[in-house]
């Protein structure tokens, strides 16, 4: 007989032990559920790249949060698709305060005071370039775009949102939203920055969803290089130099080393964003029954949390939510 001191089995012996040293814990409330909303009345379309996810006119979105609501989920973080023939150059349509996007703010807060709105500050939506800046000669000019993005979040500030989320990259653009929020006494709308946002693959579906692919090029000049670790504390560095509440990495699955080094090198909140290619893979999986996909689901999820990520933007939200519900 092999006489083991040391036999780490002991603690893996029932369900109960087996609670007792679970190290992390997934939980509704690290969820931000992304959501689409679209123009009309009464429209439901679903995106076939992303099984279980739809775009909502603003009344049936308004149905939609109310469900989730029920369902325990309090933070959401919605997305306009905007009609081609509102898109210019320069992103007007983000400031029109009886644009879509901004009447979906004042409304879902008009509607459930209590739930917290982080909205996404870039041009791509309402750009007939489909780039996250200006556009000039090809080229993606960065401080021109600022100012677009403070206008963008202040109205979303003054629509009623509780965190705004510049995804574009442009260099220096979390200062520059704080000075505008600060000088119209927006004191208390946070900034949860895509800190390190690479130029990946995984935004096909999103890109989908939200008719915004860029018209031409790429964005590889303001994304980060997928090969790129240490960027991302340079990145995260100025973020929280510059004032940011949040840091955020984005994809989350293929990144979850970037995720475990931000939480190892900043004290601020890490949000991870488990996006929309990430989905659609275990949800063509599970579809061909070649994965369990509520298994995948929650396993994926926790390992988000493992690296290191305090809160998770993931489509899975409402279905993580039935789930807890079961
Ligand atoms: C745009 C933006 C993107 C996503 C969130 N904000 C796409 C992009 O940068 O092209 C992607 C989200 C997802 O794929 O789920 N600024």
């Amino acid at each position: 007989m092999n006489h083991l001191t040391r036999r780490p089995r002991r603690n893996r012996k029932s369900d109960v032990i087996r609670n007792l040293v679970q190290e992390n814990h997934l939980t509704l409330h690290d969820l931000i559920f992304p959501i689409f909303v679209t123009e009309g009345q009464n429209v439901q379309q679903a995106i076939p790249s992303m099984p279980g996810i739809s775009r909502f006119s603003l009344d049936r979105l308004v149905d939609e949060v109310g469900e989730c609501v029920e369902l325990g989920i309090k933070a959401f973080a919605p997305f306009p698709n905007i009609s081609e023939d509102k898109k210019d150059r320069f992103a007007q349509e983000s400031k029109n305060p009886d644009g879509l996007f901004l009447k979906t703010i004042s409304e879902l807060k008009r509607q459930f005071p209590g739930i917290v709105l982080a909205t996404d500050v870039a041009m791509d939506p309402y750009s007939t370039d489909g780039h996250d800046g200006i556009v000039d000669n090809g080229e993606i000019i960065n401080d021109a775009s600022l100012e677009v993005l403070g206008q963008m979040a202040l109205a979303q500030a003054q629509a009623g949102a509780d965190i705004v989320a510049p995804s574009d990259m442009m260099d220096g653009r979390v200062a520059h939203i704080r000075q505008l929020l600060d000088k119209h006494a927006f004191y208390n709308v946070a900034i949860m920055s895509y800190t390190a946002k690479y130029a990946s693959g995984f935004y096909g579906p999103f890109r989908d969803a939200l008719e915004s692919a860029p018209k031409h090029g790429d964005k590889k000049t303001y994304q980060m290089n997928p090969a790129n670790s240490r960027e991302a504390l340079i990145e995260a560095e100025l973020d929280t130099l510059e004032g940011a509440d949040y840091l955020m990495v984005k994809p989350a699955l293929s990144y979850l080393d970037v995720i475990k080094s931000l939480r190892d090198n900043s004290n601020l909140p890490i949000a991870a964003y488990n996006v929309s290619g990430e989905y659609a893979m275990v949800k063509a999986a599970a579809q061909n029954g070649w994965l369990d996909g509520e298994k995948i689901m929650l396993e994926t999820l926790l390992s988000m949390k493992r690296a290191g990520a305090d809160i998770i933007l993931t489509y899975f939200a409402k279905e993580f939510a039935q789930y807890v519900k079961r």
